[in-house]
């Protein structure tokens, strides 16, 4: 976090701003009202951003780009992506090597913390937004609207699959659950899905998945109840399942 004090002196002596009593200040170029203001407004945003990223270099600072709400783009908090990330490489490991490949559908936050902190983790991300181009082969363009257009190499190709699908209505779920089936092969997967509450009895008859007692959180924070659905109970982690008096078991 920034030092308030030191930061705000080190901002106000930026755009000209502080008492000077010294006179070789006044040979120094002042700036118009408007231009300090609008250095002013850009020094406090990087000094913001900073101190974001500051707090996400502990395991190395994952680099995001900026959210795209018309893309319903609504990026995890940092707890929520290292958990998940965490989880993801758990089942990797515990599959056969060449065998653990992850399809992470609409979820470029976690595929970016999961490479980072796993590099070798085979992950592959399908999105509708090329700026996710960055990542280079690991990146495919995926329209939920055509959910099984893909290329014929990635069907039945990933023992873990997860989607974070961009809308909470029923035509949407009900094309990324299209996706996940064409993405895992016949004899399963795990599959993770994170999406509005509201989507519990769909998750169930879709996809036989039941919600974690984890709750995603979200950097701006969302007014929709978010979830994390699994197909099979991850018991001690992410809270296991919760079941529907609430309780673990
Ligand atoms: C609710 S966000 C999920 C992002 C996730 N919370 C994260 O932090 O990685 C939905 C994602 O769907 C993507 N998206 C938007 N329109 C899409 C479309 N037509 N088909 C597939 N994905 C789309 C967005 O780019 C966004 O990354």
């Amino acid at each position: 976090m920034a030092s308030g004090g030191a930061e705000e002196e080190r901002v106000r002596r930026e755009v000209g701003e502080e008492d000077d009593e010294d006179d070789e200040d006044d040979e120094r170029p002042q700036l118009s009202a408007a231009a300090a203001g609008a250095l002013r407004e850009f020094l406090e945003q990087q000094l913001r951003e900073r101190d974001e990223g500051g707090e996400g270099e502990e395991g190395g600072g994952v680099e995001l780009v900026t959210e795209d709400w018309r893309l319903s783009q609504f990026w995890y908090d940092e707890r929520t992506a290292r958990e998940l990330a965490e989880e993801v490489a758990r089942l990797a490991s515990g599959l056969a090597t060449g065998a653990a490949a992850v399809a992470c559908v609409a979820c470029p936050t976690l595929y970016a913390y999961l490479k980072k902190s796993n590099p070798d983790v085979s992950a592959q991300l399908l999105e509708y937004d090329e700026r996710f181009g960055q990542y280079g082969s690991d990146f495919t363009f995926y329209d939920y609207n055509q959910p099984e257009a893909l290329p014929p190499s990635m069907k039945h190709a990933y023992r873990i699959v997860v989607a974070d699908p961009p809308y909470l209505s029923k035509e949407c779920l009900e094309k990324v659950a299209k996706t996940v089936s064409f993405l895992a092969p016949p004899e399963g997967s795990f599959l993770l899905l994170l999406t509005g509450q509201v989507q519990k009895d769909r998750a169930l008859e879709l996809l036989n998945m039941r919600p974690c007692r984890f709750k995603p959180q979200h950097s701006n924070k969302l007014g929709n109840e978010f979830r994390l659905f699994t197909n099979y109970d991850p018991a001690d982690r992410l809270g296991g399942w919760e079941h529907t008096d609430g309780s673990h078991i």
